[in-house]
């Protein structure tokens, strides 16, 4: 892990600690370092589903010294999110015990989103596509259909997979690479 961000390296490590397999990839993390870099000045970063921090932390590493953007993110597990809290963020980091289905219509608009968690994802995924400000950019992995092996799974995929590619608001990209990553950007007009 030489060249991975050492906050990057606390939440992996503190990740593997707890037993929880659900990190982005690291592909994913360095996406998102390079997409929250190009957030613009006063710009607002969304996590949905903290996790372990893993994805919080690549977006703080693509941050750098920078203190004129936000990050916030929500994981419905309060013991997760309390765990969370340990690391030393920045404080223009929040992490916030809350249901991202529910939080989501009180939260404004974002620049960038990772959607990461079930509600705003597998469900709600409109409410999160509503608030990315126009030039908004969504980011989503674990969309590759051959991964799932289940209907029901794949039914879910699909449905997810077709609402970003069918939506008029967003110009997508499949990327078939990792466990299957989609970028969006909102559209301006
Ligand atoms: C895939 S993991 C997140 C991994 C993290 N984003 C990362 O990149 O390391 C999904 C997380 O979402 C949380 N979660 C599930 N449903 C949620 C919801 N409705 N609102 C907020 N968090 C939720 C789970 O507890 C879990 O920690």
């Amino acid at each position: 892990m030489s060249d991975v961000p050492d906050i990057v390296v606390e939440a992996l490590k503190s990740a593997e600690a707890r037993g929880f397999a659900l990190s982005c990839e690291e592909m994913v993390g360095r996406l998102l370092a390079t997409l929250a870099s190009a957030v613009p000045s006063g710009g607002r970063v969304l996590e949905l589903g903290t996790g372990a921090g893993v994805g919080a932390a690549w977006l703080v590493s693509g941050l750098g010294q920078r203190s004129d953007v936000t990050v916030l993110t929500l994981e419905r597990d309060p013991e997760l999110a309390a765990a969370a809290r340990e690391f030393a963020w920045p404080d223009w980091l929040e992490v916030r015990v809350a249901d991202a289905e529910k939080e989501l219509p009180r939260l404004g608009r974002f620049d960038l989103v990772f959607a990461d968690a079930e509600g705003g994802k597998w469900s709600g995924l409109d409410l999160t596509v509503s608030a990315l400000q126009p030039s908004g950019i969504l980011v989503v992995d674990d969309m590759d259909l051959s991964r799932y092996q289940s209907a029901e799974h794949r039914a879910s995929v699909t449905r997810v997979r077709d609402a970003i590619l069918s939506d008029p608001r967003l110009v997508a990209a499949d990327l078939p690479v990792g466990s299957g990553i989609m970028v969006a950007a909102r559209r301006r007009d």
